[in-house]
């Protein structure tokens, strides 16, 4: 498999980025890191939930649009999918693309990636599968040189949601300019009601609890620290203002956490911000697309209108 990013790299960007985030004043921990082994399981098993709209949504308005999304150039081309999606919606697309040639996906978890990577190697023998080991919110300038195919980026799950407005930005600009000629289907989530999106995040059967909790877990595991898992608990919080939802770890008493020879003090109450999830109406998003050089051809939406799947095609550069 392509490494990207060494495993030796990763690990010692996820030391200094969690005591970075633990020792900030108000402690915060990116979201990424949430996708270990473990914590990539989970996620899968947080799509398969009754609570969880967005996987079986999304995929509805897949399934409507395939046959179009099969006229895209890419789609006969190379098809790079962005973080660990749903091998459901990827292979939806798969089989609808008989003439694709190349299929690139890039996630953070290497092991996901190789198993997904094995997958669709046996189910389409004759696709070349080039599996990308990365954070794909570090510069994508240094991606394998794609042959002069027409590429499709797909970036689904809403993953977009992640990043702040700001950051959004960054990285749609920068696959632009990585795959200047492409086109991009990618899901974004709608604002709704707050008790669906709350129980979405806070699921009854506590699964993401558990992949939230599992952070922790990883920080034990991982840096040798000492946190008590049944001394914090998950917190799902919807923030009208940002149009988003935070998940937090809350400290259920006033403790000390060590990891390595750092000590972190935790107030009862207190929370590491583990998550944003925001979610995007059509005018919110557009402004993202046209302030990141993508222009929207076309907006798809479920009969709820719970959640978007554009169609975007990368503008030329100035
Ligand atoms: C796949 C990252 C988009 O934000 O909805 C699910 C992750 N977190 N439940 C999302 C997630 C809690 C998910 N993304």
């Amino acid at each position: 498999m392509t490494k990207h990013v060494p495993p030796a790299e990763q690990d010692t960007d996820f030391r200094s980025e969690i005591l970075q985030g633990l020792t900030a004043e108000r402690k915060a921990i990116s979201s990424k890191w949430l996708y270990d082994d473990v914590g990539s399981h989970l996620f899968e098993a947080i799509t398969e939930l009754d609570a969880y709209y967005p996987t079986r949504t999304e995929l509805g308005i897949l399934e409507a649009k395939v046959r179009d999304f099969a006229r895209l150039p890419g789609a006969r081309g190379a098809m790079v999918e962005l973080g660990s999606g749903s091998s459901r919606k990827t292979n939806l697309l798969l089989g609808a693309f008989p003439d694709l040639s190349v299929y690139m996906p890039i996630d953070i978890s290497a092991n996901h990636l190789k198993e997904a990577a094995g997958r669709v190697r046996r189910a389409y023998p004759s696709l070349a599968v080039i599996p990308i080991a990365a954070d794909f919110t570090q510069p994508l300038g240094k991606l394998p040189l794609l042959p002069e195919l027409p590429v499709l980026v797909f970036f689904p799950g809403s993953t977009i949601g992640n990043f702040e407005k700001s950051e959004a930005v960054v990285l749609l600009k920068s696959i632009r300019d990585a795959m200047p000629e492409a086109h991009m289907i990618i899901g974004v989530d709608r604002p709704k009601g707050e008790a669906v999106l709350v129980e979405a995040y806070d699921d009854p059967a506590g699964v993401t609890a558990a992949f939230n909790l599992n952070l922790l877990q990883r920080i034990n595991r991982s840096l040798g620290a000492d946190f008590e898992l049944s001394r914090f608990r998950h917190r799902a919080l919807w923030n009208a203002e940002e149009s988003r939802i935070e998940m937090h770890l809350e400290s259920l008493a006033d403790q000390t956490v060590r990891i390595g020879d750092t000590d972190i003090r935790f107030a009862s109450g207190e929370t590491i911000h583990t998550e944003n999830s925001h979610k995007y109406d059509d005018r919110a998003f557009a402004e993202i697309t046209s302030r990141s050089g993508w222009r929207v051809l076309d907006t798809d939406t479920d009969p709820d209108g719970l959640f978007s799947v554009l169609t975007l095609q990368a503008q030329s550069l100035p």
